[in-house]
Formats: structure tokens, sequence, C-alpha cells
């Protein structure tokens, strides 16, 4: 069982929801290589369960996580982070999930905790929640995509803001500039997760992975690639059961029943 996390399967029919806690609080969910090789089995896990439809991830009501194990960082030398890929070598796992990945944040997402919520699919935040990118404070940039997917997320103005002068943005500031989808009292986070995954989780699966996979690529490469991709994953659908079955059962005025094939 792993060590630094919590996980858990919530929601039921049809599909139900894999919830993955990071749980180091007594470093505030400091991510270290053990605890992101947990995660990315985890991930792997869920993804390959054919009962799931949607994964959360979460941390505490004080820290979604901190940023990357300072202590670890600390004593590493040019030779050794660069040699052992420091935390970030076992990241690039997140972005090979298919199925959607929500990041639950509460309290702090700092450093490398803002770069995971930012890998994940869409960011759900409490009003407790403060994301920032405060490696500079450390004599360190962004390791895990902070300087390319802020920007993206919010636009260069804040994103520079942000990096350059390590200021950290409230939860309401961040619903503002895009970095999240839903902005939620912190009593109701959880359930408030558990309802958008649910959301997901009642829709075909395959469509589901398709419509992530396209959307995705709207931030890898040229406009015009990412259309024509969208349009052959457009008519792929086409090829599904679900499909008919969606369709039929609008026009029936029924209830879907999807199988996911
Ligand atoms: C290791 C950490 C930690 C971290 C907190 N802790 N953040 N340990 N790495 N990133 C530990 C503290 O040392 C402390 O341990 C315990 O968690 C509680 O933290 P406090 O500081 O006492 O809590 P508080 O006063 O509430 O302040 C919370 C905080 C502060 C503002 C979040 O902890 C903080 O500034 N943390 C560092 C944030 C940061 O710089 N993150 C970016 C890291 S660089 P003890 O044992 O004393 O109780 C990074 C690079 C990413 O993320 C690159 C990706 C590859």
């Amino acid at each position: 069982a792993p060590q630094n996390l919590l996980l858990d399967r919530r929601g039921g029919a049809p599909l139900a929801t894999a919830w993955i806690t990071l749980n180091r609080p007594a470093a505030l969910n400091a991510l270290n290589d053990a605890l992101m090789d947990e995660l990315g089995a985890a991930l792997l896990q869920a993804d390959a369960d054919e009962g799931i439809g949607c994964i959360v991830i979460t941390g505490s009501e004080k820290a979604f996580a901190a940023g990357a194990d300072i202590g670890v960082m600390a004593g590493l030398s040019y030779a050794d982070a660069t040699r052992g890929d420091f935390i970030t070598r076992n990241w690039e796992t997140i972005r090979r999930i298919r199925k959607p990945v929500i990041a639950a944040v509460a309290g702090h997402a700092l450093g490398g905790g803002c770069e995971l919520a930012m890998m994940c699919d869409l960011i759900i935040a409490a009003d407790t929640a403060q994301f920032g990118q405060p490696e500079i404070k450390l004599g360190i940039i962004p390791g895990a995509g902070g300087t390319q997917r802020l920007p993206r997320a919010v636009g260069k103005a804040k994103a520079m803001d942000m990096v350059l002068t390590a200021r950290t943005i409230g939860a309401e500031e961040a619903e503002r500039a895009g970095l999240v989808a839903r902005l939620v009292p912190a009593a109701s986070l959880l359930d408030e997760a558990q309802k958008a995954a649910d959301a997901i989780g009642r829709q075909p699966l395959l469509a589901i992975l398709a419509a992530k996979d396209c959307v995705n690529r709207a931030f890898e490469g040229p406009l015009a690639e990412g259309i024509a991709y969208e349009r052959r994953q457009f008519h792929a659908m086409f090829a599904t059961e679900d499909q008919k079955e969606g369709m039929a059962a609008f026009l029936a005025k029924r209830k879907p029943v999807f199988t996911h094939r």
C-alpha cells in the first residue's frame, strides 16, 4: 500500500471515481520521488480500471501540495539534479493518463504543487486555495511545466508576475484569470469535485477520452493540425455504439444506457 497517498473509490453507477489523496501532512504534501512514484502508479491503475470513469487528485484542507520537497532539493548538485532528472522523471506519467483528472485544491498549491494541479485536466478550487510559483525565492525556477502551463492558463502578464515576484494568488483571482474551472466554498470542495466527476462518469467513455485528447491538442502544435485532429476524432465517434445509443435515446426521449463501446 502506498505510504504517501490515500486511495479510495467513490460515486457509483455507471462509472465510479478514483480518489487519490496526497497524504504527507507533516510536510504539507511536499512532493518527493516516493510520493510521485506512488501517484504515477495509482493513476495508471485507475486509468486501466474498467469501472472508473474519472480520477480526482486532492490534498488536505491546508495544502494541496506546498511544492517539491525542499529538504531533498537543498543538497542536490547540478549533476545530481540532471542525472536523476529530479522528481520530474515520473511526472510525465500524468500526461499519459487518458481519463479525465480533476484537481480538487484547498490551501497551498505552490511550486510543484501548482504545477501538479495544472497538469490535471481541470482545477476545482476551494475559496482557501492559494496558487503560486515561489521557486525564485529558493534560487531555482519552476521545473515541472510552470513557465509553460501557467502563461497558457493565465496569460503572460500574470504568469510573469507570479514567476518573477513569487506572488501567490488566491482562489478568486485564479478563477478570474482562468486557472481554475470552478470556485467553491471550502466545506463543499470534495462534494463539488465528486459532482463534476459524476457528470463525467455518466458520459460515454470513448467520447470522453477523445474529447480530452482533442482539447489537449489545442496546446500543442498549430491550430490547423488541431482542427484536423479533432475532425478525425469526431468522425471516429460514429464508429461507436454509444453514439448510436446516445442519439437514439435523445430521439426517443428516453435516457441513454451507455456501454462504453
Ligand atoms: C519540504 C515543506 C515544504 C516543502 C512545507 N514544508 N513546504 N517541506 N518541502 N516544499 C514543511 C515545513 O518545513 C514544515 O515542517 C511543515 O511543512 C509545515 O510548514 P510551515 O512552513 O510550518 O507551515 P506554514 O507556516 O503554515 O507555511 C506554509 C507555507 C510554507 C507558506 C506553504 O511551508 C512554505 O513557504 N513552504 C514552501 C513553499 C515553496 O517554496 N514551494 C516551492 C518549492 S520549489 P516542520 O518539520 O518544520 O514542521 C518547487 C520546485 C518544483 O516546488 C520543481 C518541480 C520539479
